[in-house]
């Protein structure tokens, strides 16, 4: 959803290779456009233009730009087209304040209309345009530039991350943020901006998380922060534990196969929460009801999260989508447990959701990202281990979501015996990544296919879902996922000749059942793809083809396990297409607008 970085070095050199290099690392939050300011011999200096970072370097050679401080921004186009003159930074009409932004400004149309008024010209379709403009204005009228912001947030309303620079008062940065993310980090070289961690994690370590409505002002002295008084805030400062490298394709393609890879790995570290989890188990006490609130992957996860506590802990359990949860704060008390998950911890949808919730309830984040809002918010955190994912598409935050879902099942209902399931699921997992080549071939037969059904019971289910949606997200096939129960009630009637029906079958309970769902597709044509045991003859003669899983992964931890053929047939599928599975289209990583 756009990213935004600024730096500032501390000794006189160029600072466009860092920019570009920085910017780069946010591509998977906005690739429609790129553009840089940079400040030297008192002017601004732009470049920027629609198309891919590669694209547009390869056109401008973004990193030869003069000036050792600037700003630069990835986009998602909102308001206006992807073009040159809708990419960011923007600039006023005089060129002595240029701004780049994640988010959106909803009344700029009528702050758009006043300043044409006053005398201004606006250039772009973007919400965006009208902040240098404001920011001008009141340096017009005598304010500092970190002034002159305080009075732009004043008139503006939605959501902002900014930064900005100026002619007027050069070897600054101003930024400022309200419901979109933006983090400050130092470096030894210098000082830092940017939405997200991935942009600085080479370059700065000890971070600071502005609130919102603070003002950031970053020189080469160092950063200060103001309160909406013009009070020094002290802000804490934090170490982020993740290295360069994590945010790198190290060999991989791209980062969706090397993320998939590090499934293992993701639930291994994820499982030291364990104490984490008790002692927050043991805080909240009397718990009479959960209830989950997620967006996309991470509510396939909290769909699982309600089987799992239902049954093993037989405490009520909903799951709301957070886009929907104001219909529901009625039914909450003090003795539900909302839990928010998100690998982001910015998705604006659950962040809505949680500041409602935290009015009268208990609430918990599983949030992937340390130091995002939800983590800030919330009650209670905890941390999926599962590093910087860049892929758009949700993998191994996926099954670190599940992770902590399934210790927080097993440790509330003090169940032994799924803590020792859980400790064999990352060599599960790494054995269904053996059979990579075996997928991939497979993944060429289904190169005519428009539809695919997957088809779950139980646990099962939330898969068929999320296997789904990996599919339609990156390939643009469409997918749906369907409860194997459910699909004599309607959609059965879309089954026909040669339609890729995906059927999940860990053996368990729901074997049978499933099986007989199985043969209702099979008898009318369905090209039948199963998951199941390794070993079971009778799936073999039934389905056309059979992906095999180690027979003693049980129906219950099955979730984990059985998502990962789902994700590389989706990855192999996209790559026969033709997509890039790291950036499919109109698709940002971080989803900060309602
Ligand atoms: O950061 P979050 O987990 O809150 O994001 C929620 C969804 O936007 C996200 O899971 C989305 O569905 C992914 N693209 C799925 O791969």
């Amino acid at each position: 959803m756009c990213g935004i970085v600024g730096c500032i070095l501390k000794e006189d050199e160029d600072v466009a290779p860092i920019l570009f290099d920085c910017i780069s690392k946010l591509e998977y939050r906005g690739y429609d456009s790129i553009g840089l300011a940079t400040f030297s011999d008192n002017k601004i200096h732009i470049k920027k233009d629609k198309g891919k970072i590669i694209e547009v370097d390869n056109k401008l050679n973004l990193t030869d730009m003069p000036g050792s401080f600037g700003i630069a921004h990835v986009r998602w186009a909102t308001h206006g087209d992807p073009s040159k003159m809708n990419s960011h930074p923007h600039v006023d009409e005089e060129n002595t304040v240029a701004v780049v932004h994640n988010g959106i400004i909803e009344n700029y149309l009528e702050i758009k209309e006043k300043l044409t008024l006053e005398g201004h010209v606006f250039k772009s379709e973007t919400d965006t345009e009208v902040i240098p403009h404001l920011i001008q204005k009141f340096m017009d009228e005598k304010f500092d530039l970190e002034h002159a912001v305080r009075k732009t947030i004043e008139v503006i309303e939605g959501a902002y991350a900014i930064a900005a620079i100026s002619t007027r008062e050069p070897n600054k940065i101003v930024a400022t943020r309200k419901d979109s993310p933006l983090i400050v980090g130092l470096g030894e070289n210098g000082y830092y901006l940017a939405s997200d961690s991935p942009a600085i994690l080479k370059y700065a370590k000890d971070i600071i998380y502005p609130e919102k409505g603070e003002i950031v002002i970053v020189d080469r002295e160092g950063v200060i922060v103001h309160d909406e008084f013009d009070n020094v805030v002290n802000k804490q400062i934090e170490t982020i534990n993740w290295t360069p490298e994590m945010a790198e394709k190290e060999g991989y393609e791209h980062f969706m196969i090397k993320e998939i890879n590090e499934q293992a790995t993701a639930v291994t570290n994820t499982l030291t929460q364990k104490e984490n989890i008790q002692e927050i188990i043991d805080d909240v006490g009397d718990l009479q009801r959960v209830c989950f609130v997620a967006c996309g992957t991470s509510y396939h996860a909290s769909l699982t999260g309600k089987y799992l506590i239902e049954s093993i802990a037989g405490i009520p359990t909903d799951v709301i989508l957070a886009s929907e949860f104001k219909y529901s704060v009625n039914t909450l008390n003090d003795k539900t447990l909302v839990v928010f998950i998100s690998q982001s911890g910015e998705t604006a949808d659950s962040l809505k959701a949680l500041d409602v919730a935290n009015q009268t309830s208990k609430t918990l984040g599983i949030v992937n990202v340390a130091g995002s809002a939800i983590t800030r918010r919330a009650d209670y955190v905890i941390q999926t281990q599962a590093g910087p994912e860049i892929g758009v598409a949700a993998t191994k935050t996926y099954v670190a979501q599940l992770t902590s879902i399934y210790l927080f099942a097993a440790v509330l209902s003090k169940n032994e015996e799924l803590l020792s399931e859980l400790e064999k699921v990352p060599a599960f997992i790494d054995e269904v990544l053996e059979q990579d080549d075996f997928i991939k071939e497979l993944s060429k037969r289904y190169n005519y296919a428009r539809d695919f059904f997957y088809l779950g019971r139980g646990y099962s289910y939330p898969t068929a879902l999320e296997g789904a949606l990996k599919l339609k997200e990156i390939s643009y096939i469409h997918g749906e996922g369907y409860a194997a129960g459910e699909l004599k009630h309607g959609p059965l009637a879309l089954i026909d000749e040669g339609i890729p029906v995906v059927v999940i079958l860990p053996p368990g309970d729901n074997y049978r059942k499933t099986m007989s769902n199985l043969e209702e597709v099979k008898s009318r044509g369905a090209n039948v793809l199963a998951l199941g045991a390794e070993g079971d003859e009778s799936l073999k003669t039934k389905a056309d083809v059979v992906i095999p899983i180690n027979p003693d992964v049980k129906e219950i931890i099955a979730p984990l396990v059985y998502i990962v053929p789902l994700q590389l047939i989706a990855y192999y599928i996209t790559l026969e297409k033709g997509h890039d599975p790291d950036k499919p289209k109109n698709l940002a990583k971080c989803v900060t607008v309602e």
